[in-house]
């Protein structure tokens, strides 16, 4: 018995790894959150479907799930436990993890194609091009779970920033990195719904980041990269 934390890529099923293909195959049980419903059709219909996905108002606390992933784990032979993007990026996937091997239970995880990566590169920007930005750093906008990060010193660290769960603070994150020392008319891309038929890539500035009407999920890419997706001439030397 053992429970797979199997990370679903941003949406588009073919972007699943082929071991999570196959994993979702062979399931008896799928715990899966709501950005990974996609690639449910992968799973055999006799599997059951447990949605414990972090809807506004009606969400199963994280406690709930690590207990419920314990008991599966202990009487179904293949648990998946199917999360959006990468299980360990923002997915809350290592405090399940640590639930799964205090309570004895066999575990693995299978990495996904993160939205951090893939929503940039669906979006023709790369995160990183030479002689336009030698690293990039992946931070969540959620201000519960971003208390400490530092806006003003990230604005000096160079590089591109990719902010996930940015939506709702995104002209307050705009307005701390410009108060840090970005330029304000440092290149915005935000990239709406990655690799789904719904796409949309939003192109603005960092000081019109707040007005831009933007639905959730998006992938908000700050630095001058973001302005690779409008065909500009930021060509190596
Ligand atoms: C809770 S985090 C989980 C991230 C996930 N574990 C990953 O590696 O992609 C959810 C955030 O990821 C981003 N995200 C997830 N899927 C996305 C998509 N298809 N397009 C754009 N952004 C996405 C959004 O910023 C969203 O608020």
């Amino acid at each position: 018995m053992t429970v797979y934390l199997v990370g679903a890529g941003p949406g588009d099923p073919e972007l699943l790894t082929l071991k999570a293909a196959r994993l979702l195959a062979a399931a008896d049980v799928v715990v899966h959150d709501r950005l990974a419903a996609n690639v449910l059709c992968l799973a055999p219909p006799t599997a059951e479907r447990i949605d414990v996905g972090k809807t506004p108002g009606a969400s199963v606390r994280q406690a709930e799930i690590n207990q419920l992933l314990v008991e599966l784990g202990a009487s179904v032979p293949t648990v998946v436990r199917l999360k959006g993007g990468d299980p360990f990026v923002f997915g809350r996937g290592g405090e399940e993890a640590l639930a799964l091997q205090e309570a004895g239970i066999d575990w693995e995880v299978v990495p996904g194609v993160s939205a951090a990566v893939a929503a940039p590169a669906l979006a023709g920007i790369p995160v990183t091009h030479r002689c336009v930005a030698d690293s990039f750093t992946v931070v969540t906008g959620h201000r519960a779970e971003g208390q400490g990060t530092n806006w003003e010193a990230l604005a000096q660290a160079g590089g591109t920033i990719v902010v996930l769960m940015g939506v709702s603070e995104r002209g307050a994150i705009a307005a701390r990195l410009i108060a840090g020392g970005l330029a304000p008319d440092t290149p915005v891309a935000v990239v709406e719904r990655a690799s789904m038929c719904v796409q949309r890539v939003v192109t603005t500035s960092l000081v019109a980041l707040g007005d831009e009407p933007i639905e959730a999920p998006a992938t908000i890419v700050i630095g001058n990269v973001a302005g690779l997706h409008l065909g500009k001439a930021l060509v190596a030397k």
